[in-house]
């Protein structure tokens, strides 16, 4: 057999081996053979990472570039990625075993992102604070806060990392990013397109590796000033609590339980295939999953048909199928996460209507039906926890408020969804709904323009749109005493 190919960290714009010689392998999840390796980082490879971000942040080459040539090159790697973008979705569909439909939607819509922060760059100003007294001049700068560590999650390896690279580039600092260990391709395939796009060599590095041996390392370098984490809350919980010993930042994007309401006068149809967008779409594993589906109990049993019957005819198979509905979930620990909740959803008296096994496929990877449970109660764990595979709850609800308060019960707060031809209602559930995105009539929408947040445990700050700015640069004012007059009582605080 052939030796796997083999990819080493980018740092400092070469390919760089790992300190120690270690190489892990990724696996296809269609299959469940490893196709490639990476190298294995650790905190030596960290170190090199973050001290050749740093060396880059400070290089007049980067740090004197004007904000118009920061833009220019954002907008040059939008248009290589346009460039690139079928083999990049090509390889994310590989390692992570999304669809290769979706993948290439998701790959033709990040060079908007980058165009997106290119044309921020030259519009993140200070202002002039108007002084108590006119002698003095007060003005802020929004400066880039430095190094930024940025770790991201398997599920849409690419457009993730954009959602950090862009703004954090945009605003003039350098990246050091850590890949999930389960799909660190699609980034190593990206890598060269930032020099490419002119971007100075140590401006965005990248270490693969393990969590706890390559990404907390980075959390806890001295010379990061700060995180921005998508991935689980229990990972985002421990990033947090060591930036707060560190006293520097972090931007936290996590799990959700999200609700998706349908009230008895939405368009039922519509309804049900946004019940089916928002838990079988990426075989679930989106951060938005719709997984707690909430139906007025005089529409529970038409709208639980018409979705179990579409879940019925999905296609599973190869995510490279033009064809394939439905592929595999991204890792072996992914498959049996979902099979031991089915069985803890089972155990705590739930019913399973559709769904509830492995399917046949006649492949090798980490396939599992899609899954509808009727019978359960908001309460149970299936309810309150984050599955992240294709499983969703039907759960049935008499009024308006009911649904609302079914729908706040979670200690997630990232999405939710509402079906109803009733304006006044849309706007009602919106206002009270605590949820950091809220889509009705539709679900999974996301634009570059739309600000994202978690509430609750589902995260911190922001991402996407304006807003996001402020997550990367610190502000600082500036008084200048315009006035010849000689100084005045040293003792009294001027204003
Ligand atoms: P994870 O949260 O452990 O991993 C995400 C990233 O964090 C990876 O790059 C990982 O290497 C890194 N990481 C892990 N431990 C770390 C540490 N101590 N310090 C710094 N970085 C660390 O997620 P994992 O294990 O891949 O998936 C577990 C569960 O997380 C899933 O079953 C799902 O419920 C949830 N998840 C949620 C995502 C979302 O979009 N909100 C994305 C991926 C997973
Ligand atoms: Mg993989």
């Amino acid at each position: 057999m052939n030796p796997l190919p083999r990819h080493d960290h980018y740092i400092a714009g070469e390919w760089t081996a790992p300190a120690d010689g270690g190489y892990f392998a990724s696996v296809n999840p269609a299959t469940a053979e490893p196709w490639y390796e990476a190298a294995r980082g650790t905190a030596a490879d960290v170190d090199r990472a973050v001290g050749a971000a740093r060396a880059a942040f400070e290089d007049p080459r980067w740090r004197d570039l004007s904000q118009t040539r920061r833009g220019r090159l954002l907008r040059n790697l939008g248009d290589l990625i346009g460039e690139h973008a079928e083999r990049l979705a090509r390889t994310e569909s590989l390692d992570n075993g999304k669809l290769l439909r979706e993948m290439r939607a998701q790959l033709a819509g990040l060079p908007e992102y980058f165009h997106y922060y290119a044309g921020l760059a030259d519009k993140i100003q200070g202002e002039v604070i108007p002084g108590a007294s006119r002698e003095l001049l007060n003005y802020t700068l929004r400066e880039p806060v430095g190094v930024v560590g940025a770790i991201t999650p398997w599920n849409s390896p690419l457009l993730l990392t954009t959602t950090k690279l862009a703004p954090a580039l945009a605003a003039g600092n350098t990246v050091v990013v850590k890949p999930s260990e389960h799909t660190s391709a699609s980034l190593l395939a990206l890598a060269p397109l930032f020099e490419e796009a002119g971007f100075p060599p140590g401006v965005v590095n990248v270490v693969t590796g393990y969590g706890p041996e390559a990404g907390a390392p980075l959390t806890e370098h001295p010379g990061v000033s700060k995180v921005t984490f998508t991935g689980s809350s229990a990972t985002g919980r421990r990033i947090a609590r060591t930036c707060a010993d560190r006293l520097i930042g972090c931007t936290l994007e996590l799990g959700g339980k999200s609700p998706n309401i349908i009230f008895p006068d939405a368009d039922l149809g519509s309804a049900a295939m946004g019940v089916i967008a928002g838990i079988f779409a990426a075989a679930g594993q989106t951060c938005v999953a719709g997984s707690r589906v909430l139906v007025h109990q005089e529409v529970h049993d038409e709208v639980l048909e018409r979705v179990t019957a579409r879940a019925a005819t999905i296609r599973i198979g190869d995510p490279l199928e033009e064809t394939t509905e439905l592929g595999p979930l991204a890792i072996a620990e992914q498959l049996e996460k979902v099979e031991s909740y089915v069985e803890l959803g089972r155990a705590e008296g739930g019913k399973v209507v559709c769904g509830g096994g492995r399917p046949e496929t006649g492949l090798d990877g980490y396939f599992y039906s899609p899954t509808v449970f009727t019978g359960t109660d908001n309460g149970m764990r299936i309810c309150q926890e984050e599955i992240f595979g294709p499983v969703a709850t039907v759960m049935p609800f008499g009024s308006e408020e009911e649904a609302l308060a079914i729908a706040n019960d979670s200690a997630y707060g990232l999405a939710a969804g509402v079906w109803t031809r009733d304006v006044n209602r849309v706007h009602r559930m919106a206002a009270r709904l605590e949820a950091g995105t809220v889509w009705a009539n539709t679900y999974r929408s996301m634009s570059p323009m739309s600000p994202r947040a978690g509430f609750k445990t589902s995260g911190m700050g922001t991402e996407h749109g304006t807003e996001v700015i402020r997550e990367y640069t610190r502000l600082k004012s500036v008084w200048v005493n315009t006035s010849e007059e000689p100084a005045g009582d040293p003792f009294i605080l001027r204003s």
